[in-house]
């Protein structure tokens, strides 16, 4: 499977250390923060995955690609232990870079993958994000595979932060998995759709976690899709439109989504390295 990193974002809640330094390069230990993402993309089988940049993040493509010039010095000078640790960042996968020329939302950064992607199934990791504990994303290739539907990574999230992430609502099947029949990004509380059991109680709300497996019909929906505020086309409405065409899966995961756009959710982070990816 391929997978797709959206890492063209502003980041200007790391304001002012990302006018130099991409919110993604930041460090967990001696490894960037998007280092951990390739990783659980490539742990959930993705062999090639597409890296969405902007000018100012070159260092990202610095990152994982090789290096022959400096690993030959290496080489040369006998330092081993340096040279594989020099060539793990580029062995985690087949990596391309694409560049987002204006930022018009995570839709857009999405819909310029498709020529990388073709017309299979493919999983999406928010760049800024990092798992702690057990990923979804192995599940999620499953389903999708299985079913050949799309499916969404989905935690709980206290009514008063739902206006900040996009929220599903749904039934929750025999599975454990929600049947999805209502999206919204970003909605205030008391309009925000809920996931609910087969009696029709309602559960608490639940939020997009990061970490998508979509089918190629995402592809035309995004197309369709009219610019929203800040003329940015967004991510959760082409999902509403496939949901509406296949169904659509929210899948729950019992890992800690961290965000480390942030400079607390960065701290947090680092204190639980040993349990990413
Ligand atoms: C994006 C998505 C949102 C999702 C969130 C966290 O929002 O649009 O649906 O819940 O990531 O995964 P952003 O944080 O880019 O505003």
């Amino acid at each position: 499977m391929k997978a797709v990193l959206p890492a063209a974002g502003w980041g200007t809640r790391f304001l002012p250390i990302s006018k130099a330094v991409p919110k993604e390069m930041l460090p967990l230990g001696a490894k960037p923060v998007i280092h951990y993402v390739a990783q659980e993309a490539a742990a959930a089988g993705c062999t090639d995955i597409l890296i969405i940049i902007n000018q100012s993040k070159e260092s990202i493509r610095r990152y994982f690609e090789p290096d022959p010039v400096f690993e030959a010095m290496l080489e040369k000078a006998g330092k081993h232990a340096e040279l594989a640790e020099f060539r793990t960042p580029a062995t985690l996968a087949r990596f391309q870079f694409l560049y987002q020329p204006e930022m018009r939302g995570l839709g857009d950064a999405v819909l310029l993958a498709r020529d990388f992607v073709g017309n299979e199934p493919f999983a999406v990791l928010l760049a800024d994000t990092v798992i702690a504990g057990e990923s979804p994303l192995a599940r999620m290739v499953e389903l999708s595979t299985r079913t050949h539907r799309s499916c969404v990574a989905m935690e709980e999230c206290p009514s008063e932060r739902v206006s900040r992430y996009g929220i599903a609502g749904g039934v929750l099947d025999s599975d454990g998995i929600y049947q999805l029949d209502s999206m919204e990004e970003k909605p205030a509380p008391d309009a925000a759709p809920r996931i609910r059991r087969a009696d029709g109680t309602a559960l608490r709300h639940h939020a997009f976690a990061a970490r998508y497996v979509f089918t190629p019909e995402i592809f035309p929906a995004l197309a369709q899709c009219p610019a929203g505020r800040n003329g940015e086309i967004q991510l959760t409405d082409a999902m509403r439109m496939t949901m509406g065409k296949q169904g659509f899966f929210g899948v729950p995961f019992s890992g800690r989504r961290l965000d480390i756009g942030n400079p607390k959710g960065l701290l947090e982070a680092a204190d639980l390295m040993e349990t990413l990816g």
